[in-house]
């Protein structure tokens, strides 16, 4: 009888153990089961940037109407952090995220720690630089300050250029700051952000240099998250409605180049 009853007991508290893990494991992870929570790097104007002008502080951009799209299709509830640049895969790895969209590439390195959704949009590397600095090419930035964001692939690209002095900073609103201040001589950015702060400070210019690395943003999630096989289609979806095209036009403007295509 005692053996039964501690068998009883044990079979019971292991049913138990089983059912809390599931139900722990059922959501997204980082939020309640039927909110996904975003990592973002809210400082990337199309991408993602806080809404100063309606003093809301939301965070709107690109990045952010495409999870809007995606996890209403999938019926899930968003939520967004905003966290440094340098602190996204982080993010991930610790599970504090469920996804992370912040215009990042996925690069050889970053999928040792982290899965990847399809290439949803292309970019080029730029040098920002005051006007008339003839700052325009790689080989010009030898013996030059450069403000690159740190954890980028402008950062990794800045290793590559002979002679730079690579000055990696958290925030892009930080890297214009001392690119004016002239604590920096040019800046490495993507072509999509900097056309954005070139329009508003007249006094900058940029000049597109070839990508020597991966290039392009993706969608990143914890590595083996089934999210991924949930992002993919939608994405593919959206590009071939036409969703994403009346995405790039909304946040880049009409001469945008067209949304990635090929799945990659
Ligand atoms: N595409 C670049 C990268 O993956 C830069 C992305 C920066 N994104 C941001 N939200 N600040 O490294």
């Amino acid at each position: 009888m005692k053996r039964l009853r501690f068998w009883l007991t044990a079979c019971l508290t292991a049913l138990l153990a089983i059912g809390t893990v599931t139900a722990c494991n059922s959501g997204g992870g980082a939020g309640s089961s039927n909110t996904l929570t975003m990592a973002t790097s809210a400082d990337y104007p199309p991408y993602e940037y806080v809404d100063s002008s309606s003093g809301s502080q939301e965070i709107i951009g690109f990045d952010v109407d495409i999870a809007k799209h995606i996890t209403e299709k999938l019926g899930y509830e968003l939520k967004i952090d905003n966290v440094d640049f340098n602190g996204l895969i982080p993010a991930l790895q610790s599970k504090r995220a469920d996804f992370v969209m912040a215009g990042m590439t996925p690069t050889a390195e970053r999928k040792q720690n982290v899965d990847f959704s399809t290439i949803y949009y292309d970019a080029k590397n730029t040098i920002v630089a005051k006007k008339g600095s003839s700052l325009t090419t790689a080989e010009s930035l030898n013996g030059k300050a450069v403000g690159v964001q740190l954890g980028s692939i402008q950062e990794t690209a800045a290793k590559d250029i002979k002679g730079i002095q690579a000055k990696p900073l958290n925030r892009i609103s930080e890297m214009v700051q001392e690119l004016k201040a002239g604590r920096v001589e040019a800046l490495i950015m993507e072509d999509t952000v900097a056309k954005g702060f070139i329009a508003s400070n007249p006094d900058l210019e940029f000049n597109t240099i070839p990508n020597t690395g991966e290039s392009g943003s993706a969608v990143a999630f914890p590595k083996g998250s089934e999210l991924v096989a949930k992002f993919d289609p939608i994405l593919a979806e959206m590009k071939s409605s036409g969703k994403m095209e009346e995405l790039v036009t909304k946040w880049f403007g009409a001469d945008a180049p067209a949304p990635a295509k090929s799945p990659s």
